[in-house]
């Protein structure tokens, strides 16, 4: 056993539903207690000390231990695509995503990339995520096999298209069907890693691979009913024209997936910052999430993401990096730009407090991917999934921090200035992956 001393801060509570103080826990010298990679007890350092004299003590002193980040939308074949500016959505995946996705095609090249968009989500304090795949079969069991290694929570999927985008990242539905039910055979549920039907978005979509997708999420062999579903909704204007052009017999963008089953409590669509009410209410009533990638839409002027109207309607929220049209992968600066964009949108905006910031890169994320039962807080029983972060001496978030009032005033300032630099440690299950920083 393992009792960590840090300043414990997460949320258990959910800051949309009630008050948002009401939704935090938060120790300033609090410890939490793990045997086997399990939360065995977690409150007030002196009192878990007193209870268990004799469990080893690791001090992490400075900064504050908060749960592993979740983050529900990451393209991994894109982590060398960050940063291409100037473009909307639809010319920025023609000239910067899609001829990276390509190569990928080559399974040395996917494992190099797997590696570095792992270790990546590592380093940033990412243990949970919902990850876009690959176009191409053997680069998604690349994925598997890292995220394995790593002890990584990880759900996934082949990305699917049979149209409208670069010829070789297309295939048939039969072959779509046939490639993703044998990854679903070998790698979901095996051990973290869960399986993700994904179509790319229904711009690329056709009819007949949306239904095969209904297949591999209905019929899964053994009856299995945890395999998610994922894509994109709604993030561009011209996308959404087009969608509109190509599906005259849908009612809306989110009606395509609809019409076959795709709409439940364990679809996460990413973005949908053009949504109809109607599609809101759809949503709401379906118990389907919504992945909001603020550094995304940003980026590449997708718009500001009417978060009031989705909650107003019962939709979910939960963060999402979209790297590569995101500018990385630390969920802290996601937070602070949903905080800016709602900031933008002013009476139209929900105003965030600190504590829904850490909601939305925690909790939210592990909700959405129905792994709240094991992550995303510091509940006793769950993984110890956690991120440390610790400024370095005499840095402006170390000067902050030292003048923070309070739990709440700290996390704002966290937010604030926060940066992958100040990871200090991350664990998975109880063991720390990284970085190779020594504990103070
Ligand atoms: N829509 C379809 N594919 C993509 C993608 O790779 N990134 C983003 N942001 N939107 C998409
Ligand atoms: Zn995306």
């Amino acid at each position: 056993m393992t009792l960590y001393r840090a300043a414990v801060v997460d949320t258990p509570g959910d800051p949309f539903a009630g008050e948002p103080a009401d939704a935090l826990a938060a120790d300033q010298d609090g410890g939490v207690l793990v045997r086997a990679g399990i939360i065995l007890a977690r409150g007030p350092f002196g009192s878990l000390h007193a209870e268990y004299p004799d469990e080893p003590v690791t001090e992490l002193s400075g900064g504050m231990l908060l749960p592993g980040f979740v983050d529900t939308h990451v393209h991994y074949p894109q982590i060398r695509a960050i940063g291409g500016l100037g473009m909307p959505l639809l010319d920025w995946l023609e000239r910067c995503a899609l001829p990276e996705e390509s190569r990928l095609a080559d399974p040395a090249y996917a494992d190099v990339v797997a590696r570095e968009f792992l270790d990546g989500l590592l380093a940033c304090g990412t243990t949970t995520a919902l990850v876009f795949g690959s176009h191409f079969a053997p680069a998604v069991d690349v994925l598997f096999t890292e995220a394995e290694a790593r002890g990584l929570n990880v759900t996934a999927g082949l990305v699917l298209s049979d149209r409208i985008l670069r010829e070789d990242l297309l295939c048939t539905p039969e072959r779509a069907l046939a490639e993703s039910r044998d990854l679903i055979e070998r790698w979901h549920g095996k051990g973290r890693l869960r399986y993700a039907v994904t179509p790319r978005f229904s711009l690329s979509a056709s009819e007949e691979i949306l239904a095969v997708c209904m297949e591999l999420v209905q019929d899964v062999p053994g009856g299995r009913d945890d395999i998610w579903f994922t894509s994109h909704l709604n993030e561009n204007l011209a996308e959404v024209a087009a969608v509109a052009d190509l599906f005259p017999g849908s009612d809306h963008y989110l009606g395509t997936y609809h019409q076959h089953g795709l709409v439940n409590d364990r679809s996460v669509f990413a973005h949908n910052v053009h949504a109809s009410d109607k599609e809101l209410a759809l949503m709401g009533e379906a118990g389907a999430w919504a992945a909001h990638c603020p550094t995304s839409n940003s980026a590449l002027g997708s718009g500001l993401f009417p978060l009031r109207r989705h909650v107003e309607h019962g939709v979910s929220v939960a963060l999402g990096s979209d790297v590569g049209a995101g500018t990385g992968l630390f969920l802290p600066k996601e937070g602070l730009q949903a905080y800016f964009m709602q900031q933008l949108l002013g009476g139209e905006g929900l105003p965030l407090t600190p504590v829904h910031l850490l909601y939305l890169a925690t909790r939210a994320g592990a909700l959405a991917l129905g792994l709240a039962d094991r992550v995303g807080d510091f509940t006793p029983g769950k993984d110890f999934d956690a991120v440390w972060l610790r400024p370095a001496d005499g840095s402006t978030y170390a000067v902050n921090l030292a003048h923070a009032a309070d739990t709440t005033d700290a996390l704002a300032r966290t937010f604030a200035l926060a940066t992958p630099a100040d990871v200090a440690g991350v664990w998975v299950r109880g063991q720390q992956v990284g970085p190779e920083k020594a504990l103070t």
